[in-house]
């Protein structure tokens, strides 16, 4: 458990990632403040974290060595941002994803921070170079991507800023480990960070396929989920082309032409509009129709699953 002289976390904007933040941060030990522009909000994330808490105390699923209401108790609102960081060590900002708005916050916060706190962005997308330049303190700032839902989903990107000290990149993938959250070093920042790179890469050619009437959106969706998906749980691509040869070495020498060969039939940028929009769409409407309530009952049994995921690696440690 965190010491009490570790300082604490605060949250600038409580929606939906900014209470998964406060859970993780909450699980390890810190002491977190919530803080939102609207009030309601606070309120809002306090009840919904404590349901949640509650749930996943009854499931067995609870992260971290603290009961429930000692996790509980480690929380509290704030509707002053001032008061809120004296004394923090790690801020984690969560408003939504809109440059001039987290510009603003970054500004208002490098006017009151000491030279010690880390300043982080649960940013999706927007460059450390566009959020942070001109900074008094950039060199305390690092974007740290969580993936949603962050509370079953490890992985963080952490991507820094040119000017970004190695020392604020060190404290946060310590701090995220320290959570029991997975981070990732992006070296340099680039558009997309990695994990959003292999996405749109993955949805690209996917797209492809359907609209080139290869196959359909659902058995699509089945290469995925009941084929590489099942590996890559456990495995990246480059494991998996060392595994599936004598090594890396071998598996380039057996495998290169043959993915040169393929990659080079790859079409150009989709353009996701028209016809294949309308044709996945009917598709996944039959699956789960596009209302609220079907879409979040399908959202929680996604999240019932990961869960379930999230277990078994934890039981599974890599050898
Ligand atoms: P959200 O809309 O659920 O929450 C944003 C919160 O920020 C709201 O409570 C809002 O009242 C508050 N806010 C707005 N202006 C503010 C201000 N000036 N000061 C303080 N609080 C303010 O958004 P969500 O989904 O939690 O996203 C937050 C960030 O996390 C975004 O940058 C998003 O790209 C990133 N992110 C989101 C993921 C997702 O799946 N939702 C996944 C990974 C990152």
């Amino acid at each position: 458990m965190a010491s009490p002289a570790a300082g604490g976390v605060v949250i600038v904007g409580s929606g939906l990632i900014g209470r998964s933040w406060a859970m993780l941060f909450a699980s390890g030990g810190f002491k977190v403040k919530l803080y939102d522009i609207e009030q309601q909000q606070i309120t809002n994330a306090l009840e919904n974290i404590r349901k949640e808490m509650k749930l996943l105390g009854q499931s067995g699923s609870l992260k971290g060595s603290l009961s429930v209401e000692q996790q509980l108790s480690l929380i509290s609102g704030c509707g002053n941002l001032a008061e809120a960081v004296e004394g923090a060590m790690h801020i984690q900002e969560c408003v939504p994803e809109d440059l001039e708005l987290k510009k603003k916050i970054f500004a208002q916060l490098d006017r009151i921070v000491d030279d010690r706190v880390v300043l982080s962005s649960s940013s999706s997308c927007l460059l450390p170079s566009k959020l942070f330049t001109g900074l008094a303190h950039v060199k305390q700032c690092v974007v740290a991507h969580p993936v949603n839902p962050p509370y079953y989903v490890p992985l963080v990107e952490l991507v820094p800023h040119p000017e970004t000290a190695p020392a604020t990149m060190d404290r946060t993938y310590a701090l995220m480990r320290r959570i029991g959250q997975s981070p990732v070093r992006l070296l340099k920042e680039i558009d997309g960070f990695v994990l959003n790179r292999l996405q749109y890469a993955i949805i690209s050619e996917a797209w492809r396929l359907v609209e080139e009437g290869i196959v359909s959106p659902n058995d699509l969706d089945l290469v995925m989920s009941d084929g590489l998906g099942m590996r890559y749980a456990f495995i990246g691509p480059l494991e998996t082309m060392h595994l599936n040869a004598e090594g890396m070495v071998s598996y380039c020498g057996r495998y290169s032409d043959g993915m040169k060969r393929v990659l080079k039939t790859f079409g150009p940028v989709p353009e996701f509009s028209g016809a294949t929009v309308e044709k996945v769409n009917q598709d996944m409407c039959m699956k789960v129709p596009d209302d609220p309530e079907h879409l979040a009952a399908r959202r929680q049994w996604r999240d019932d699953c990961l869960m379930k995921l999230a277990k078994l690696k934890h039981q599974v440690q890599p050898q």
